[in-house]
Order: C-alpha cells, then sequence, then structure tokens
C-alpha cells in the first residue's frame, strides 16, 4: 500500500516537474532558428498567445493583462513655462488583448537575438484617476478627477534587442531594450476635475481633444522614459515564466 501511494506521489511529481506550461502551449509552432522563417514563426506565437493569455494562468503563474491594472504611475513634467508631477491611479488598460503584429523579424546571432515587430490595435482604453501638482507660469495647480482616454488604430514599432539565456535546464529569453514608437489615428480625451468648474473643464476637454495632435507629440517623447522601462520590466517578469525550449526546434548555435 505504501509503495503504490508512493508511486503515485512519484508520477505526480514527475507530471509536475515538467517544463511549465507543455500542454498550454502544445498547439503552438515549433520555430526552425533560420532567419528567413523565425519571423513568420514569432508573429504567429504573438497572434496566438496574446489573445490567449488575456485571462492569465494560474499554473503558470501568469497574471490576466485585459485589462492591464497599474496601482501607480507617476510622470514628471518640465518643459519651458510648465512644469509639475502628474500621479495617475488605479489605472485599467484595456485593448492589448486585441494586439496583433503585423510584421516581425528576428536577428539572432548565438545567443544575441534582435527583434523588430510592427503591431496594431483597434483600440486603447485608458481609465483612472489622476492627480497633478502643476506649475505654469507663477500659477499653482491642482487639478485631481478621474479620465477616461481612447486611443483609436495604435500602430507600434517597436525595436528590442535581448539574449538567450539558460536557467534549470530550460532556455529563457529576456528583453535588455526596448524602443516603441507608437502612432494613432485619432485620440478621444475625457476627464473630470481639471478645474473646480464643471464647465470651465467641459472647455478644456474640447480644447485638448482639438489639440491633441500636439499634446501626444508632446507627451509621448516627454513620458517615454516612464512608460518604456516599465514595458520592458513589464515583458521580462512575463519572459521569465516561460521557458523558450518549446518554441526552438534546435540550439540556437
Ligand atoms: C495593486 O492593487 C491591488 C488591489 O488594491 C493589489 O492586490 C495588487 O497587489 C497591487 N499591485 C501592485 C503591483 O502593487
Ligand atoms: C470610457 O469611454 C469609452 C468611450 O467613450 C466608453 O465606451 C467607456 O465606457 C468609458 N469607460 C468608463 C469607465 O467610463
Amino acid at each position: 500500500m505504501h509503495y503504490v501511494i508512493g508511486l503515485l506521489c512519484l508520477l505526480a511529481f514527475g507530471a509536475n516537474a515538467a517544463p511549465a506550461g507543455t500542454d498550454y502551449f502544445k498547439d503552438l509552432p515549433k520555430c526552425s532558428t533560420e532567419e528567413d522563417q523565425l519571423g513568420e514563426c514569432v508573429k504567429e506565437i504573438f497572434n496566438t498567445l496574446t489573445p490567449r493569455l488575456k485571462d492569465g494562468n494560474p499554473e503558470l503563474r501568469i497574471e490576466p493583462y485585459e485589462p492591464l491594472r497599474l496601482n501607480r504611475t507617476s510622470f514628471q513634467y518640465t518643459s519651458g513655462t510648465v512644469n509639475g508631477r502628474i500621479t495617475i491611479r488605479n489605472a485599467k488598460i484595456y485593448g492589448f488583448a486585441s494586439n496583433r503584429a503585423k510584421e516581425v523579424s528576428v536577428k539572432l546571432t548565438g545567443d544575441k537575438v534582435k527583434l523588430r515587430l510592427v503591431t496594431k490595435m483597434p483600440k486603447l482604453n485608458i481609465v483612472g484617476s489622476y492627480k497633478a501638482d502643476m506649475q505654469v507660469n507663477q500659477l499653482n495647480l491642482k487639478p485631481k478627477g478621474d479620465f477616461n482616454v481612447t486611443l483609436f488604430d495604435v500602430e507600434a514599432t517597436t525595436v528590442t534587442d535581448g539574449e538567450i539565456y539558460e536557467k534549470d535546464g530550460h532556455r529563457y529569453f529576456r528583453l535588455k531594450n526596448i524602443d516603441s514608437k507608437p502612432k494613432i489615428r485619432d485620440l478621444d480625451i475625457k476627464a473630470n476635475g481639471i478645474f473646480a468648474d464643471p464647465e470651465l473643464d467641459k472647455v478644456a476637454l474640447n480644447v485638448a481633444n482639438q489639440y491633441w495632435r500636439d499634446i501626444y507629440g508632446i507627451m509621448l517623447p516627454e513620458t517615454r522614459q516612464f512608460w518604456q522601462p516599465l514595458m520592458l520590466r513589464m515583458f521580462n517578469e512575463a519572459l521569465e515564466l516561460v521557458p523558450i525550449d518549446q518554441f526552438l526546434k534546435e540550439q540556437p548555435n
């Protein structure tokens, strides 16, 4: 009897010791490391995993990401006569689940990987609360409220380089740098609390929505130093959970 239980435990342990997510990823293609085929293969994996992982996977300790939750993020802004700090709280970002890769190219040199992705999502919606402390000329403004921003047709060209490394007998991929240039077709900004008077809020939002291209053009490079490391960290936290052996046909050298 003890022997049978021992054997069952061993079998159960053996099953758990198998590479995480073997079944979950079973249907995905195995990529050949030939450069001309690797890009297409990574694109297929990206486009299959993106919708699949949106609700997370407890077994793989992957958190759901639709919506993506950011508890607190702060941006410092300084330019000419305007400077201050904006803190975003309890932000929820909807839309990444419909992000799709259109073009992928991969360059593999030993364990170094260069990746270029063009991705497209129809809509990215960010809701949350904000609080700012700004100095505009001699004026100190402390707006505080909720916001709801929607970006339409977000096309991002992302260039990354990373490396393949080994841990516990498995190969993993980690990014070292990421550089993303998102372009959008349209932007819709809703917010309250900019001014004490709701009517003034309306006016401010009308202006903001009319001049969104200028605002976006200023905000994007200004905020890059904050969201780019955040992206890098989030990608690497996810990549750390999933060995890539199961996606590669052969050793990369
Ligand atoms: C964000 O807040 C939620 C609930 O308030 C909490 O469960 C979660 O651990 C927080 N996440 C981070 C990264 O701090
Ligand atoms: C944000 O705005 C979008 C588009 O106008 C709307 O569909 C959505 O329900 C709003 N979300 C919240 C939380 O108000």
